[in-house]
């Protein structure tokens, strides 16, 4: 069966059309969750002011007061607080399930939705990293619509699918990556054919953001790092599209800023309140203008990589996004957009767009984030191997139905997949 972005009117005139300049200019959506910024989110007795508990019970009326929340091992741990909170406070019934598994592959989601459609919920909550928010997008969206079983091809990003008659979902990222709490998308894992497929829906944007940043604080300094180089590939992604528009791109630039100044903090100090709390911001930051302007080949070559290797995404959207600046070079100059916010513009072109790619790989090498295909650990025998597979993943990848600047060919994806399994650079004198 054909996935969703496979449709012949998506890819060539629905996708066209929502990122074309005609489009943006007459309609220029941008929707984001309700959001809530807080230390002590969850607090077992009400405050002085109304508090997020309080507004989400306010405005969206859970009449059964049933919550379910879908976790995983590591985060389980924050879901106490959560539950004694709306048992308190509101006399929720909760259930929590913490089957979710990195990368949401399909049979974990199918397990939650059944334990879903028996507890019956009308707030359904995601404590979690971005595999645990993808995990109860799709578990919702199919609570609600018990009839798209085979949502992977019949979801469509330009007609309503009529979510929130059941119930409403809340996001509480335990993680400062995948900004998955303030976007459209999840990205699930299709174990037989170890493909990665990213579902984009306007109506899966979660209803409410909780961003609490003395969650991410436990995150070991390995996944602080990958999940920072995903928030810095969101908004250079967002950046860089035609989608962009002056609100995506001073909330993008900004986020670009407080990566490059707080992630070498996080990591190398994780209780430090400070870079933990601007990288949870950055994280939602990058996600929503992500949303709004669109995504890059750094994420169509991480997905596809990712996906063949196992390798985490934030590590490959990393690996592929000094390519993905080289590569819209040929079309585009919005990259000294970045290079004057990161203050590294000089008079010659080229020679920013070097410091740019510079400064990229010195954070990666600040971070101990891989430079290289090779350096990621993939032999040549195996990259050979899966390089035609790869290619074609990536050059079929959904990131383009808001269209980056240009669609590549597989060869050109090719190419720099062999350019990256070295990193070596693109050579901008030459036809690419
Ligand atoms: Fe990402």
């Amino acid at each position: 069966m054909s996935l969703w972005f496979e449709d012949y009117l998506i890819k060539n005139f629905g996708a066209a059309l929502m990122g074309a300049d005609f489009t943006r200019m007459t309609f220029t959506p941008f929707v984001i969750p309700n959001v809530f910024v807080s230390t002590n989110m969850f607090p077992d007795r009400p405050g002085v002011a109304p508090d997020a508990i309080d507004y989400i019970v306010t405005y969206s009326r859970p009449e059964k007061r049933r919550l379910f929340i879908v976790t995983d091992e590591y985060s389980a741990r924050f879901c106490n607080k959560i539950t004694r909170a709306f048992e308190q406070r509101y006399q929720f019934k909760t259930q929590v399930w913490k089957g979710a598994m990195p990368e949401a592959p399909l049979d974990s989601i199918q397990e939650c939705v059944g334990l879903v459609n028996r507890f019956e919920p009308d707030l359904i909550m995601a404590v979690g990293g971005g595999s645990v928010i993808d995990t109860s997008k799709i578990v919702w969206l199919l609570y609600e619509r018990p009839d798209m079983q085979d949502f992977t091809s019949t979801i469509n990003p330009i007609f309503p699918v009529g979510i929130r008659k059941k119930a409403h979902l809340i996001a509480v990222p335990t993680t400062s990556g995948t900004g998955s709490e303030c976007t459209p998308t999840s990205v699930v894992t299709d174990t037989e054919t170890n493909r990665k497929i990213p579902i984009n829906h306007q109506e899966l944007i979660p209803d409410y953001a909780l961003l609490d940043p003395t969650l991410p604080v436990a995150m070991p300094p390995k996944l602080t790092a990958g999940t920072g180089m995903d928030v810095l590939a969101h908004a250079v992604d967002a950046v860089l599209c035609p989608a962009a528009n002056d609100l995506t791109d001073a909330i993008g630039l900004r986020a670009i800023q407080m990566v490059f100044k707080y992630l070498p903090r996080a990591y190398c100090d994780g209780k430090d309140r400070e870079a933990r709390y601007r990288m949870h911001l950055a994280s939602s930051m990058a996600g929503m203008v992500l949303s709004q302007a669109g995504s890059g080949i750094s994420h169509a070559m991480g997905h596809a990589f990712g996906g063949v290797f196992h390798v985490h995404h934030g590590v490959t959207v990393g690996l592929f996004l000094p390519y993905e600046i080289q590569a819209y070079t040929y079309v585009s100059d919005k990259y000294l957009e970045i290079c004057d916010a990161l203050d590294v513009r000089v008079k010659d072109d080229r020679k920013s767009l070097a410091n740019l790619t510079d400064k990229i790989r010195a954070l990666m090498k600040d971070v101990n984030i891989p430079l290289s295909i090779k350096e990621a650990g993939v032999s040549r025998q195996e990259f050979e191997e899966k390089l035609d597979k790869m290619a074609d993943y990536a050059a079929a990848d959904p990131t383009g139905v808001i269209p980056p600047p240009y669609l590549l060919t597989v060869d050109q994806f090719k190419k720099l997949y062999r350019l990256a399994y070295t990193g070596i650079d693109l050579d901008l004198g030459s036809e690419f």
